[in-house]
């Protein structure tokens, strides 16, 4: 456990049972790798916005422990379905569900995750909530699939890389932050400044994941290094060193993008950090963080702010 999960610690206990009793299903594979992903934990980040942001806007019920478990489903699903994707084979710390079962049982088990969120989210019973989070899991969908468009694709911009990066990853983070402020009856004022915190910490925490995967420690991070460059991803680090390096580096790179290649990828990596691109990359991720902690300031003092303001600082300073 981080140290700003200890805030709401009670809390997050509730959360962990309920996503245990929300796993059953008759049909013995569903738990068996249900279970499995679930049970090797992660870092549990985004229930922890859920359960931040009530807290801080004085929510006085029980409902956010449910929408923190929903969302923790949905990122579920989601790394189940990226996992076959992006062919990895290490996820928190263990093989992957499709290394060890397959690539349909892991779609499949992440399409009951996805609908299981929707049954709980039904129960909620709140029109608001479920239209941010269909129109966030459409979104994330639509990041993915933007992202294997730009596969092997060295010409990718910078803009188009956000725009993957939002869709992908920073909407479940923005939606976190929403739903448990539209939960929590906030002013528009706070619904909107707690919906761009999670926008602006979704970007930050991208960033210093793709920076993570060339310089990370597989040990660490529970999973591979490399695997971006293997996808043939033009993720920011490496569009940055294209248009900042020597031609032979830039050329090199490209066309370690259009091959979707580790073969190169120590080459790769001295020339990514020989023209600071991860130095660029950080910067950038450090900026989202300073603007989201910024939106924090139409949130009334208290220590659920204060463990907003730190996972932002997380975000930037992880290594997992
Ligand atoms: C991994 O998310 C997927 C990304 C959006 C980069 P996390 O790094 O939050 O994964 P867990 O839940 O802690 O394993
Ligand atoms: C994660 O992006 C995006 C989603 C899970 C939707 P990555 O593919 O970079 O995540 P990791 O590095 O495998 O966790
Ligand atoms: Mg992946
Ligand atoms: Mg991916
Ligand atoms: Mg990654």
């Amino acid at each position: 456990m981080l140290p700003f999960h200890q805030v709401v610690k009670d809390d997050f206990s509730e959360v962990n049972q309920l996503i245990i009793d929300q796993l059953h299903s008759d049909v013995g594979l569903v738990e068996n790798i249900g279970h499995y992903i679930v049970d090797a934990g992660g870092k549990r980040l985004r229930p922890l916005l859920v359960l931040l942001c009530a807290q801080a806007l004085g929510y006085g019920h029980k409902r956010h422990i449910e929408l923190a478990a929903i969302i923790e489903f949905i990122h579920t699903a989601t790394l189940l379905h990226d996992d076959v994707v992006d062919v990895s084979a290490l996820r928190r710390g263990r093989p992957t569900a499709n290394a060890q079962w397959g690539n349909a049982p892991s779609v499949l088990v992440g399409d009951f995750l996805y609908s299981r969120a929707f049954q709980m989210l039904v129960a909620i019973g709140s029109m608001d909530i479920m239209a941010i989070m269909s129109n966030t899991t459409n979104t994330i969908s639509e990041g993915e699939v933007q992202q294997l468009v730009n596969a092997k694709d060295p010409s990718v911009d910078e803009a188009n890389y956000f725009t993957v990066i939002h869709k992908k990853t920073g909407a479940l983070f923005e939606a976190a932050c929403e739903t448990a402020a539209v939960l929590s009856e906030a002013s528009a004022t706070q619904r909107d400044a707690l919906r761009q915190y999670g926008y602006h910490l979704g970007l930050a925490f991208q960033l210093v994941d793709d920076v993570l995967d060339y310089e990370g420690d597989a040990e660490a991070l529970g999973k591979n290094v490399g695997d971006d460059l293997a996808e043939g991803k033009p993720t920011l680090p490496l569009i940055y060193a294209m248009a900042n390096s020597d031609k032979a580096s830039s050329e090199m790179i490209a066309e370690a993008i259009r091959q979707g290649s580790v073969e190169q990828l120590d080459a790769v990596v001295a020339a990514v950090k020989s023209c600071g691109a991860i130095d660029y990359t950080q910067a950038c991720a450090q900026q989202q963080v300073e603007q989201a902690k910024a939106q924090l300031d139409s949130v009334p003092d208290s220590p659920y702010k204060k463990a907003l303001s730190q996972l932002a600082d997380f975000a930037i300073g992880r290594n997992h």
